[in-house]
């Protein structure tokens, strides 16, 4: 009942050209494939040569951040209302590299899927325990309070289409996936907390992805596990091939 999703994260690659390329390739392999919702994030300055590839397809566009606030004096930043007029339909909040390198808390990250939801927009919110905090036995305290501090103040009603990524820090970029026991253990408990907090029915519609080092050979066997309805794709999703053969996963 929950449909799965394959999202490709470019992070800080590939210029307007390039991502024409890599989605050119992507659209023309995939008409007409339903099996899964494909999103995929370019940067900012390829949003609008992505839109004007997937207008005409099911392959939807992601923002990998956005500004908190509607306009006004923010050199450098960008509003939800400007990335739902360059034809985005979701946002990323709170990806592990914007909560480390940009110090952004669950605070800010709040705020920025206020932003997100009251623009009509759809948020996949990131939350992860980094290595340390794993090796100390801290996994669900962090995910609860990235979680709770994160969708604090929400409504039930504002959130029938958050999507939420286990993103374990010490799996990004590193080649090293979680074991998918351990994806599926953080997943489940992402969604046991959602249930707390926002009841079984939302907990049981929100689809929860994992991301970290996924690649061609592991993704049959993460989406095998009960809690893990997609995936967030880094470095994989710059290769067209390794990409379709993430979103392909049960072909
Ligand atoms: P990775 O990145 O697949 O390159 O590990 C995942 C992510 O940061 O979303």
């Amino acid at each position: 009942m929950r449909k799965p999703i394959i999202a490709g994260n470019h992070k800080m690659n590939l210029t307007p050209l390039q991502t024409r390329n890599l989605l050119t390739e992507l659209v023309k392999n995939l008409i007409d494939y339903d099996q899964v919702e494909i999103i995929v994030s370019p940067p900012f300055t390829s949003l609008a040569m992505a839109d004007e590839v997937l207008r005409a397809t099911d392959i939807q566009l992601a923002a990998q951040n956005v500004h908190q606030a509607a306009q006004g004096a923010y050199t450098g930043e960008v509003s939800a209302k400007m990335l739902k007029a360059s034809g985005c339909q979701w946002v990323i909040c709170g990806h592990s590299e914007r909560r480390n390198l940009f110090q952004e808390s669950n605070e800010l990250v709040n705020k920025k899927i206020r932003a997100v939801t009251a623009m009509g927009l759809k948020p996949i919110l990131c939350v992860g325990e980094t290595l340390a905090e794993r090796e100390l036995g801290q996994t669900n305290q962090v995910l609860a309070r990235q979680i709770s501090g994160s969708l604090q103040g929400f409504q039930q009603s504002d959130l029938l289409e958050l999507v939420v990524a286990y993103e374990p820090v010490w799996a990004i970029g590193t080649g090293k996936t979680a074991a998918s026991a351990d994806a599926e253990a953080g997943c489940q408990f992402i969604r046991s907390h959602l249930k707390t907090q926002f009841g079984p029915k939302l907990a049981d519609s929100i689809r929860i992805l994992y991301g970290g080092s996924v690649k061609p050979g592991n993704i049959k066997e993460l989406m095998a596990e009960k809690n893990i309805d997609g995936a967030l794709v880094g470095g994989a999703s710059l290769k067209s091939a390794d990409f379709l053969a993430i979103v392909k996963y049960h072909e």
